[in-house]
């Protein structure tokens, strides 16, 4: 399809176009003059079939979607080996399990997931429920998703997808920022509360998502739907496929006024060799790598530099008296005493080694399921991701930050830690992480630690976990995990 992004030629994109059944209960809206979406909307415990049809205009494209957080058989997930060639279709049918939340599809064929993001296929599966239904949020036009992703674009208005080896190693950063498909989106509102259900749909860039003003932000949910209670924090961090759910609060903005959320400076995301004592670059090895980061993607803005994200103007008054619930949904948090390997977690190593990025040594092959890839059904486990160091590695000495994915379902945080030498880079964003919800998506910073637990049921087979980062994806940064 064309969609007019910029002034000018419209741009090629590559689309979701949903087809709805008579009589289908779904409800399935656009994101309005957007190559995304469309907002897949359904109820907790409801049946969904989906015929996924693949009309890439590109015999080379295959493609298969993923339902990205839901809990689904492995037959259902999308899984890189189930892709279909253009021209051909996959039939999903699942019932919905998970709780009320925002979660998100895109594709996953194996190597060519970032180009099909990167051109425009990504979507949203809006999942809802009676609990959530009983707090009372803003809903309707007030519920607002915004997906946020970067792009590059020619001079004649086309995305530009740059696949050169730099790009593959570092991943994708666009020159401009778009949400829900727009560069430099206002939003007119009315003074009372939103609900903004927030995706970072971009291939690789990370945020640090805060209100220009200063005002704190609040949140109200993660990946799998709502906090215990809203939290505030001066800022949150946003990786690679994560959500975050805010309380928008417009009732004492007076009317005319602008709010810019925007995405602020950091510095510990990747060439962190390079950072000397006062954040600036330093010149020698380190030097270098920073300089390859900045070759990626022409005049892009580095990873970690200060972004403008969107805007708000409120513009009428509205009187409405919806206040911010004390509590939220209950979340029943996983023992550690509970976990089959309780003193003993599942190492998830995340290094780069001869130029490929690897996890536990190893890279993707398509249906390899190494002995210590095993999971048992019906366990709880303890999983600790360490992002190492690569002294030794010249590209990347002290490592970047990975944004890491487990297919099948949710997790819980439950401790992070960081190598003392890499700790100042932590420090500037370790306020905006959001660890009390459920997770799906774990940024991991450079020397970072993070152990979760997770808890394997109902489905027996294959899944992935991978870098969320989708130029590490397609290089080969995921491996299967089998539940037996
Ligand atoms: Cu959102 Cu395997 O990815
Ligand atoms: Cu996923
Ligand atoms: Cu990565």
């Amino acid at each position: 399809a064309e969609v007019p992004i910029l002034p000018g030629t419209p741009t090629r994109v590559w689309t979701y176009q949903a087809q709805v059944n008579a009589g289908d209960p779904a409800a399935v809206q656009p994101i309005p003059d957007s190559y995304l979406g469309p907002i897949i909307r359904v109820r907790t415990g409801q049946k969904v079939r989906i015929t996924f049809e693949n009309k890439l205009p590109d015999p080379r494209q295959d493609s298969i979607i993923h339902w990205h957080g839901l809990h689904t058989p492995p037959a259902m997930d999308g899984h890189p080996h189930t892709v279909v060639r253009p021209g051909e279709r996959y039939v999903y049918e699942f019932t919905v399990t998970d709780r009320a939340g925002t979660y998100w599809f895109h594709p996953h064929p194996h190597g060519q997931t970032a180009q099909q993001v990167i051109m425009g296929l990504a979507g949203l599966f809006v999942v809802s429920d009676p609990a959530e239904d009983a707090i009372g949020l803003p809903g309707g036009e007030y519920d607002l998703p915004l997906v946020i992703q970067d792009r590059t674009f020619d001079a004649d208005n086309q995305f530009v997808y740059d696949s050169d080896p730099m790009t593959r190693l570092m991943g994708f950063l666009g020159e401009r920022i778009l949400v829900n498909g727009r560069p430099d989106l206002t939003i007119t509102a009315a003074t009372r509360a939103y609900r903004w259900r927030i995706l970072n749909g971009s291939n690789s860039r990370i945020y640090k998502l805060a209100w220009d003003s200063g005002m704190p932000l609040t949140v109200i949910a993660t990946d799998g739907g709502l906090l215990e209670h809203p939290l505030t924090r001066p800022f949150v961090m946003l990786a690679p496929g994560e959500r975050i759910e805010l309380w928008v609060d417009l009732r004492d903005i007076p009317r005319d006024t602008t709010l810019k959320l925007v995405s602020q400076p950091f510095s510990g995301a990747e060439g962190v060799g390079m950072m000397g004592e006062s954040g600036n670059m330093d010149h020698g090895m380190g030097g270098m790598h920073g300089q390859m980061g900045m070759m990626r993607s022409g005049n892009a803005p580095p990873l970690g530099a200060p972004l403008d994200i969107l805007q708000v103007r409120v513009t009428r008054q509205e009187q409405e008296t919806l206040v911010l619930p004390a509590s939220l949904i209950p979340i029943q948090r996983h023992r550690r005493e509970a976990a089959v390997n309780a003193t003993t977690p599942r190492r998830i190593a995340l290094s780069l080694r001869g130029m490929e990025w690897q996890i536990n040594g190893k890279t993707f092959v398509m249906d390899e399921v190494a002995p210590d890839e095993i999971v048992r059904l019906n366990t709880l486990e303890l999983w600790e991701i360490v992002n190492e160091t690569n002294p030794g590695e010249m590209m990347d000495p002290m490592g970047m930050a990975h944004p890491i994915h487990i297919h099948g379902g949710q997790f819980q945080i439950v401790q992070r830690t960081v190598l003392p030498e890499l700790r100042a880079g932590w420090e500037e964003v370790k306020d905006g992480y959001v660890d009390e919800g459920w997770k799906d998506t774990v940024l991991v910073m450079p020397g970072e630690r993070v152990q979760l637990l997770m808890a394997f049921r109902d489905y027996t087979g294959m899944y992935v976990y991978h870098c969320h980062n989708l130029e590490h994806e397609d290089a080969g940064m995921m491996r299967n995990y089998r539940i037996e």
